[in-house]
């Protein structure tokens, strides 16, 4: 009658007991990345005074965001996301945009002067949502890697 509808979507800092569900939704939007060592990396990344997770939930955890301030030589302070995902079924209700913006003012009170994020180039549609909140890409070095030998 008239009424606003309440908003059902509620972010939270994540807890260890969300593992299960972050593997869903990791693996959900790439199939695989989730890997077995999940749950020991969440919690010692939730330990981490460096880290920062939110999960966004409705009828359970629909989305999450991760990132860290690492202190690098010669870089203003930065929070570095590592991870932005949001359900499929829960996408383009500006859930993605609201996560970013939680972690954004967590940075700011942290001190940080910018926000950066890599690897937006390889989902569909991630450089879309980056441009559209405001960041520039910016041209960095490409990444080379190594896996290291058995000891
Ligand atoms: C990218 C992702 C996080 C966006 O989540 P979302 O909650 O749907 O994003 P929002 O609703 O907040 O979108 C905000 C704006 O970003 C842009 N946008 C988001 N997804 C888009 C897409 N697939 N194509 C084009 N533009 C897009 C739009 O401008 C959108 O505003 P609008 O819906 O009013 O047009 C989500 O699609 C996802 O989880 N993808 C898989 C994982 C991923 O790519 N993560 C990012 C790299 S780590």
């Amino acid at each position: 009658m008239g009424e606003r509808r309440e908003d059902s979507y509620r972010v939270r800092a994540a807890e260890p007991a969300d593992a299960a569900q972050l593997v869903a939704l990791w693996n959900g939007a790439q199939p695989g990345q989730a890997t077995g060592e999940f749950e020991q990396a969440l919690r010692a990344v939730l330990r981490s005074e460096a880290h920062v997770v939110f999960v966004v939930e409705s009828d359970g955890v629909v989305g999450c965001i991760h990132g860290a301030i690492l202190p690098m030589l010669g870089e203003v302070r930065t929070l570095r996301l590592f991870s932005l995902i949001v359900a499929a079924a829960h996408r383009r209700r500006g859930i993605a945009r609201r996560l970013l913006g939680v972690a954004e003012a967590w940075a700011r009170a942290q001190g940080c002067e910018t926000c950066t994020t890599a690897d937006a180039s390889t989902l569909p549609g991630a450089g879309d949502f980056w441009r559209s909140v405001g960041y520039e890409h910016a041209a960095t070095a490409e990444e080379y890697r190594k896996r290291l030998p058995a000891v």
